[in-house]
């Protein structure tokens, strides 16, 4: 399903009307019905309840008036507030009709809104602002918005809650919590990303008439099981573990010896054919918890992390692997930045950039220059705060548009990027793809170290790395909502989410 921003959406709009030819009031009133659709399948009965619709001057507010029409069919008791008399002319043909029809109209005031405190309304429809919000809330807006939320009614948006950017998903100023968004065509950033997402409640995406053919070049997905090549979870009989490919993973250290655990745990359980652990000696103490399928390498160490002298001793396994892993647990130590940049230098193998190996590109020029004119495939893993390092921003800006920064990473490394959070971003700079699965079970150190591993693993089984990527992605929230229909959120746990890939995959494919 693809995700569209304010601006394809009114294109879409002005292709419909103006080149199309289907009128404006048309696409209203489809809206407007849509949403009326909607609540009426949600209450057995609706002429027993106390309905009020808050409506804006733009066209968000004359969707809201088309819906008014329709519940004054089935209720008697529904007001509409109006915030300005002053709507625009497709607003208008539907609130002339409220206002001969006599439904009660009323322009809001303060009074107005404070009469309102005493009065309690069972549903409110939000149809303030749309996707034409353009500053901070303010004045009675925002006492209305806050009026809407201290109501106890059942909350229903229009396109989205008014209060959220449509293309940030940020909250300008204060913004409606529904229970319920209606939006029209295609989902909004504003309707996927958080914070927006959460005000958004529930979203039902209606289809208002809009012919597919007008909607091109629309380059934002919401990630989905139709977005993914499965063809490769099909082994050949006669297939041996040099089908599935030789994983190397740089990881670990005497202070995070879990990390190199975590991460080769789950590229081996992710069906690699091998996997190599190049790990300090220091880091081994964990034994027990490594799968023993896993392969290790153990250099000598210096005071617990990496060094150079030993690592080049491995260049011989190196030049043999399908795909290589590296940062998960390295440290900051400047050994790190050394054998990244040896590794840039000296070979050609797929890489996968994580957390040290990503802090090393924000502090070496020299590694991130390498690395743009790098070859092979390349995935680089940050989570916002390792984005802003590489982007030198603070997290806020990443935050704000992380679209963007995944897409500026992308484009700056001609690497796949995959900024991890609540909606995890996977892009190849063009082609942006977000997940929608996950739970905040999986905000828990570690959870990272696991991604990486599988994505590995899917590249060393042949996938590129952009599918390798998505499939990844997919299958870790995958793995850990499967888990959360069994625990709680707070037991979740990184080493779990690898046990529970074998019910993931099970479940994507058949
Ligand atoms: N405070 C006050 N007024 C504002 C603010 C604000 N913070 N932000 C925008 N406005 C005003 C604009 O000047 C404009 O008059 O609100 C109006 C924008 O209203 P919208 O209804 O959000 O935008 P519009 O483009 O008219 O309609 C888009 O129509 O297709 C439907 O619901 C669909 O979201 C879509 C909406």
């Amino acid at each position: 399903m693809f995700i569209l921003n304010s601006s394809q959406m009114k294109e879409i709009d002005r292709k419909a009307s103006q080149e199309i030819g289907i009128p404006e009031v048309v696409l209203m009133e489809n809206a407007g019905f849509c949403v009326f659709e909607e609540i009426r399948k949600d209450f057995e009965t609706l002429d027993d309840k106390n309905i009020a619709v808050f409506c804006g001057k733009g066209n968000n507010g004359g969707d809201g008036f088309v819906v008014a029409r329709y519940l004054a069919q089935v209720c008697p008791n529904v007001k509409v507030f109006l915030f300005d008399e002053n709507v625009t002319l497709t607003s208008k043909v539907f609130l002339d009709i409220l206002k001969r029809l006599e439904v009660d109209v009323s322009i809001l005031s303060e009074e107005l809104l404070l009469s309102l405190k005493t009065q309690r309304f069972d549903i409110i429809v939000d149809a303030i602002f749309g996707i034409g919000l353009s500053k901070e809330i303010d004045g009675l807006y925002k006492e209305a918005i806050e009026y809407i939320n201290g109501s106890g009614a059942y909350v229903y948006s229009v396109d989205i809650p008014s209060g959220i950017c449509s293309d940030s998903a940020q909250v300008k100023g204060c913004a409606v919590k529904a229970n319920k968004t209606v939006t029209f065509v295609y989902p909004k950033i504003g309707n996927i990303l958080y914070p927006g997402s959460y005000y958004c409640g529930k979203v039902i995406v209606k289809d208002i008439g809009i012919p597919e053919k007008i909607i091109k070049d629309i380059k934002v997905k919401i990630l989905t099981a139709e977005d993914l090549d499965i063809s490769r979870f099909y082994r050949f009989p006669d297939s041996h573990k040099g089908d599935y490919g030789k994983v190397g993973i740089v990881a670990g250290s005497k202070y995070y010896p879990g990390a190199a655990v975590l991460c080769s745990n789950a590229a081996v359980q992710s069906g690699c054919g091998l996997c190599y652990l190049i790990t300090p000696q220091e880091a081994l103490y964990f034994q027990n918890l490594r799968k023993p399928e896993i392969i290790v390498l153990p250099l000598e160490g210096k005071e617990g992390v990496i060094s150079f002298d030993s690592f080049v001793k491995f260049n011989e396994y190196l030049a043999k692997l399908d795909v290589l892993g590296f940062g998960c647990g390295l440290t900051r130590d400047l050994e790190v930045e050394k054998i990244l940049i040896h590794i840039l230098e000296n070979f050609q193998i797929p890489i996968v950039i994580d957390a040290d190996g990503l802090n090393t590109l924000s502090s070496s020029p020299k590694a991130r220059e390498l690395l743009a004119s790098y070859k092979s495939q390349k995935v680089l893993t940050p989570h916002y705060m390792e984005a802003a390092r590489v982007l030198d921003v603070d997290v806020k800006d990443v935050a704000k548009s992380p679209i963007d920064a995944a897409k500026k990473i992308a484009s700056e490394f001609r690497a796949i990027c995959v900024l991890k959070g609540s909606r995890t971003i996977i892009t190849d700079g063009d082609m942006v793809f977000i997940n929608v699965l996950g739970n905040p079970g999986m905000a828990k150190g570690g959870s990272g170290d696991v991604l990486t591993g599988i994505i590995l693993s899917m590249i060393a089984q042949g996938y590129s790395a952009f599918e390798a990527a998505k499939l990844s992605v997919y299958l870790h929230s995958l793995s850990a909502d499967i888990l959360l229909e069994k625990k709680t959120m707070q037991t979740i746990l990184p080493s779990d989410i690898i046990e529970g890939l074998n019910s993931a995959i099970r479940r994507l494919i058949e």
